[in-house]
């Protein structure tokens, strides 16, 4: 049988986040329900076009998936684990914000099966979490992460953001410092993406707040890398780090270009060498797939021949510490990429920005601090 991902979007939110652009709504608790209803339709009937395939990862995320009645979030757990084939060791992790459950929700979560935290913290200051529009203090996560704990999950990651407006690099160095030492097993560091649109972009526009400057970012995420590898974590993706063994399934996937299905609003899928999405209007998305009208909930982003799936799996890979396996590329495409791509590889190398060594082809350090310019020689 083979393996595949699934992802499961939750586009509610209590509030937006000043910087937020990810498909989430704010004040439609009226509609919780009728989504789960539609999102379980959308479930079921895909699973029917899927055979031979085992589940090795399912992912919640959102949106804030703690937000909804947690019933509603066993229900979705229940039916995907009656319609698909679910591995037995499959990482289910669903994302969590401070200040949205409470210890009963967490024992739910826990008995239905999900062994996966992720919780939203961006930082333990709490002028910078107001300043960003989050909902929650330092303390209402600590609460949420010790009653995570108590509870039984053994595997948490907390998500942590650096590069925030009037963010210094001292406060972060003790968002880092004050996270490690709660032992959780996986750390995501963010850097700031300002995304248009959003409260705060219309707040830098306005000069109510300024962005922080470039050169202080990267000393930003060399020093988080620097004390997080120092303590135990290994760096194993741009923005994740990990105890050994908790490198996330469900990011590892993704950057391995496996197959996965997203289901709810906006969610994307890459199955069959397509890279598809589901429609992101919350109305349509519920009222199609209430009148049944399947194939008008799906988007079709691309269509893959070799030569897309081979640039990709290099653009994916490369975001991996460990880089591209030269091997894997050969098994995957019967052909060498050192041959494959000599031209981007020679171009890359000679500024400093990817090396090649027996196994892999992996970003340089200049290559970390630009990978944006490297991933664009592979689209
Ligand atoms: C989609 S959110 C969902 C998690 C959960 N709702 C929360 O906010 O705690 C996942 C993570 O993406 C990161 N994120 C969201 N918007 C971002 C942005 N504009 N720039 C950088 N990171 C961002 C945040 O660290 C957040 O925890
Ligand atoms: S960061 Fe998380 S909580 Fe905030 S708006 Fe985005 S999805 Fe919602």
């Amino acid at each position: 049988m083979k393996n595949i991902g699934i992802y499961v979007h939750i586009p509610f939110c209590k509030k937006k986040c000043d910087y937020c652009d990810f498909i989430s709504f704010a004040n439609q608790e009226d509609m919780q329900e009728k989504y789960v209803m539609a999102l379980n339709n959308d479930i079921e009937k895909t699973s029917k076009t899927i055979q031979e395939y085992q589940v090795n990862t399912i992912y919640f995320g959102g949106g804030t998936p703690s937000y909804i009645d947690e019933n509603l979030i066993v229900k979705i757990l229940e039916n995907i684990k009656n319609h698909y084939t679910i591995c037995e060791d499959a990482e289910i992790t669903i994302e969590i914000n401070p200040g949205t459950v409470n210890k009963e929700k967490l024992i739910i979560y826990k008995q239905a099966g999900f062994n996966r935290l992720s919780i939203g913290l961006q930082s333990t200051h709490d002028r910078l979490l107001k300043l960003i529009g989050r909902i929650h203090t330092y303390n209402e996560f600590l609460e949420t992460y010790n009653l995570a704990r108590e509870v039984g999950f053994k595997n948490i990651n907390v998500d942590l953001m650096l590069a925030l407006p009037t963010q210094t690099i001292e406060e972060l160095i003790e968002s880092t410092n004050k996270i490690i030492s709660l032992k959780p097993e996986h750390i995501s560091i963010y850097s700031l993406i300002l995304e248009d649109g959003t409260v705060l972009y219309n707040k830098i526009q306005n000069n109510e707040l300024e962005l922080i400057d470039e050169d202080l970012e990267r000393k930003m995420y060399w020093k988080t890398k620097e004390i997080l590898e120092k303590n135990g974590y290994n760096h194993y993706e741009i923005s994740n780090f990990a105890k050994k063994g908790f490198e996330s399934k469900h990011n590892m996937n993704c950057w391995l270009q496996e197959e996965y299905l997203g289901f709810g609003v906006a969610a994307h899928s890459y199955f069959n060498n397509k890279r598809f999405s589901r429609i992101s209007n919350l109305q349509e998305y519920i009222k199609n797939i209430e009148e049944e009208n399947f194939e008008k909930i799906i988007e079709i982003n691309e269509i893959q021949d070799r030569e897309a799936r081979a640039k990709e799996y290099m653009l994916l890979g490369l975001r991996k510490i460990e880089g591209v396996s030269i091997s894997a590329f050969e098994r995957k495409f019967e052909i060498n990429p050192l041959f494959y791509f000599r031209f981007e590889i020679s171009k890359l190398e000679e500024n400093d920005l990817l090396e090649v060594d027996l196994d892999n082809i992996k970003l340089t350090k200049k290559g970390l601090d630009l990978a944006n310019q490297v991933f664009e020689e592979f689209v």
